[in-house]
C-alpha cells in the first residue's frame, strides 16, 4: 500500500469500467458519464439493454469510449459475452437504472445480457436509479434497493427535480460529474486496503449457566460481517472471530467460531500481534456467570440464585498493552448506547476511545426500533484521533464503509511517518 492516496483521476488509468444503460430518458445523460470516464484512460465497455436504444443510439457509446457496445447474449461472436464482460471490471456503474433493472438485480435473474452480467461481476457496483417518483417510492422498488444495499452495492440518488413526464419529485438520476466521482471513489476504495490484514469480531457471546442455557445477547452479527465484507472488498485479507450470529456470514472470508468472552479473548489474542486493523463489533458479555453446572437445573430445584462476575475486556486489554498488537496497527472498538442524540452520541464515542485505548470508537444508538442490534440500520458517530463523523441513520454496509474510511486514512497517515 503506497504513502498517500491516488489522485482521483489516476486510479482510473487502465481499469476496465462497465457502464450498463437500461432504457430511461436519462440514458442521454449517461453520454457524459461515458465520454468523462474514458478521459480518465479508464478501459470503458457499454453495456445496453434492448430498450436503452429507444434513447440513445449505440454508435454514439461506441464512439465515446472506443470500444464496441455490448447488447445481445448470442450472436455476437464472443462465446460467453456475460462472463467476458464480467471477467476483469473493476466497477460497474448502473445508469440509469430503471425500476425493471433494480428488481431483476435484486432478484438475480439472468435472462438478458445486462443481467446475466450483473450476476456474474465481483467488482463494486454503482446503481444510479431513474424513474418516475410513484415507481420510487412504491414498496416493491423500496424493497428491492434495500435488498441492493444490504448486499454491499452502492446507490447514487435519486434526488428531486424535474422528471421527463413535466411534473416534479424524487427519481431524477444522479447528474453525471456525481455519478462519475463516485465511480472514482469506489475504484479508490477498491485497492485502499491492499496487502492488510484485518481481524473483525462479530455477533453476542454466551456465557453458560447449565449446558442448556446460557446468558447472552441480542446481537445478530450483521455489523461486524458487514465491516468483514467491506474490509475484504476494499482488499484485505480478513479473518472473523464470530460469536452467536442469527445472519449468515459474508461468503469467502474466513470465519472462526467462539461461544464465551473468554473464547473470543484467546481467538482474538492468538491473531491481533499479526493485524494491522483489529475491529471488536462483538457484542461481547460483560457479565458471566461465576461458575457453569455441569448438569441441567432442575425446575423442581426452585429458582437459581446466579452470581454474576465480570468477563475480561478484550478491547481494554489491546488498548492498553501496545504488545499484544501489531506496531502501527489500527484497534477500533464499538459503543452500544441507548442514544439517539448526535452531539451525546460523539461524545459518549470520545469518552470511550480514550479511555479504552482504542484508536477508534463506534458509538451507535441500540434504543431505536430502526437502529442497533437487529435493524437494518444504524444511527452512528465515528471518534477518531481525526475527530468526530456523524455519519447519520445508514444501512450497516454504509456505516461500514464509512468505518473502513477512516481506517484506510488512519494507516495511510501512519504508514507514512
Ligand atoms: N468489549 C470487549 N470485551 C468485553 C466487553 C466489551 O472487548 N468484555 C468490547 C466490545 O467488542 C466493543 C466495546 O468493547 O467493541 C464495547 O464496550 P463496552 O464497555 O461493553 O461498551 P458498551 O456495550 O457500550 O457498555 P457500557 O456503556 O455499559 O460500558
Amino acid at each position: 500500500m503506497g504513502a498517500g492516496a491516488p489522485s482521483p483521476d489516476a486510479v482510473a488509468q487502465g481499469k476496465k469500467i462497465l457502464v450498463c444503460v437500461t432504457g430511461g430518458i436519462a440514458a442521454f445523460k449517461v453520454v457524459a458519464v461515458v465520454r468523462s470516464l474514458a478521459e480518465t484512460g479508464a478501459d470503458v465497455r457499454v453495456v445496453m439493454t434492448p430498450s436503452a436504444h429507444h434513447f440513445v443510439g449505440a454508435q454514439t457509446f461506441a464512439a465515446l469510449s472506443g470500444n464496441p457496445v455490448a447488447t445481445e447474449m448470442f450472436g455476437s461472436g464472443a462465446a460467453v459475452p456475460h462472463v467476458e464482460l464480467a471477467r476483469g471490471a473493476d466497477l460497474v456503474i448502473v445508469a440509469p437504472a430503471t425500476a425493471n433493472a433494480v428488481a431483476k438485480m435484486a432478484l438475480g435473474f439472468a435472462d438478458d445480457l445486462f443481467s446475466a452480467v450483473l450476476l456474474t461481476v465481483r467488482s463494486p457496483v454503482l446503481v444510479a436509479p431513474a424513474m418516475h417518483t410513484e415507481m420510487w417510492e412504491h414498496p416493491a422498488t423500496q424493497r428491492n434497493v434495500a435488498a441492493l444495499e444490504e448486499r454491499g452495492i452502492t446507490l447514487i440518488g435519486p434526488s428531486e427535480g424535474a422528471l421527463s413526464s413535466g411534473d416534479s419529485g424524487a427519481g431524477r438520476m444522479s447528474e453525471p460529474e456525481e455519478i462519475v466521482r463516485a465511480g472514482l471513489r469506489a475504484l479508490g476504495r477498491a485497492e485502499d486496503l491492499a496487502g492488510v490484514r484485518a481481524l473483525v469480531t462479530a455477533g453476542g457471546t454466551q456465557e453458560p449457566i447449565d449446558p442448556v442455557r446460557f446468558v447472552g445477547n441480542r446481537s445478530s452479527g450483521r455489523m461486524g460481517f458487514a465491516i468483514a465484507q467491506e474490509a475484504a472488498a476494499r482488499g484485505a485479507r480478513v479473518t472473523v472471530v464470530a460469536g452467536a450470529t442469527s445472519a449468515e456470514p459474508p461468503p469467502g472470508i474466513e470465519v472462526v467460531r467462539v461461544a464465551t468472552a473468554d473464547e473470543m479473548r484467546a481467538a482474538v489474542l492468538e491473531r491481533a500481534p499479526e493485524c494491522d486493523v483489529t475491529v471488536k463489533a462483538a457484542a461481547v458479555a460483560d457479565f458471566k456467570p461465576r461458575e457453569a453446572v455441569d448438569r441441567k437445573l432442575k425446575k423442581a430445584s426452585g429458582p437459581p440464585e446466579i452470581t454474576l462476575v465480570p468477563t475480561p475486556d478484550i478491547l481494554a486489554e489491546l488498548g492498553s498493552s501496545p504488545g499484544l498488537r501489531k506496531a502501527r496497527g489500527i484497534l477500533v472498538g464499538f459503543a452500544a448506547e441507548t442514544e439517539p442524540d448526535p452531539g451525546v452520541l460523539g461524545r459518549l464515542a470520545e469518552g470511550k476511545r480514550r479511555s479504552k485505548g482504542a484508536d477508534v470508537i463506534v458509538a451507535n444508538d441500540v434504543g431505536s426500533s430502526d437502529s442497533g442490534f437487529g435493524a437494518a440500520t444504524n444511527r452512528a458517530v465515528i471518534a477518531s484521533p481525526d475527530g468526530l463523523t456523524d455519519v447519520g441513520l445508514v444501512t450497516k454496509i454504509a456505516l461500514a464503509s464509512a468505518l473502513m474510511d477512516v481506517v484506510a486514512g488512519l494507516l495511510r497517515t501512519r504508514r507514512s511517518l
